[in-house]
């Protein structure tokens, strides 16, 4: 879906489906040249960052294994309830290996905060997080994000995995969504 298909419903247009595509090769070749010579495993997060996932993976010039939760997220909601928890766990043991963690976006870092402690429980090698899009109030927070997409203001936004009520996540660029269609 592209953003003109949805104009009306977006206050404004953030990222175009080129500039996510462009900066998502920059992140790849960076892990590229950071993981090089270390087994990387990217754990990606369901829903949200399947296209997040889909584009790094494919951008990345080394092997890598694939790996997935399912967390519960917002609902039909705009806002971060905290409350976490696992609907899909791992099927692999990630002792001593290199953990990249593969997120959509961060607001509260409420999610990540609790997914990270959870993978460090498990003894992996390494922990490192790589989000599309961080909200202006998750830098306030101490939640240590390695690769970052792009920095975005607060508002809720929809596209490239990211939904309100099940739509939009085929959108590919990223926009702000209307307040009007959620209230
Ligand atoms: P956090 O725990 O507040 O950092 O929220 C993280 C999760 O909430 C993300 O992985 C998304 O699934 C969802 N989320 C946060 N902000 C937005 C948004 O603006 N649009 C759609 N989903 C969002």
């Amino acid at each position: 879906m592209e953003i003109e298909d949805v104009r009306s419903d977006l206050t404004e247009v953030l990222y175009t489906a080129d500039q996510i595509e462009e900066r998502i090769r920059q992140i790849a070749a960076e892990i590229d040249h950071d993981y090089a010579g270390l087994d990387l495993l990217l754990i990606g997060v369901l829903n949200g960052a399947v296209m997040t996932m889909a584009d790094l993976s494919r951008a990345l010039r080394s092997h890598c294994e694939m790996q997935w939760m399912a967390i519960s997220s917002y609902g039909s909601g705009t806002a971060s309830s905290g409350v976490v928890r696992i609907l899909k766990d791992l099927n692999i043991d990630i002792t001593d290996r290199h953990v990249l963690l593969v997120e959509d976006i961060i607001d509260t870092g409420l999610t990540l905060s609790y997914l990270v402690q959870n993978l460090k429980n498990r003894h992996p090698a390494s922990v490192e997080v790589m989000a599309a899009f961080r909200k202006a109030e998750a830098i306030k927070r101490p939640v240590d994000v390695r690769y970052v997409g792009f920095d975005i203001p607060s508002d809720f936004v929809v596209g490239y995995g990211l939904d309100y009520d099940g739509r939009y996540r085929n959108l590919n660029g990223l926009g702000i969504l209307a307040p009007a269609v959620y209230s």
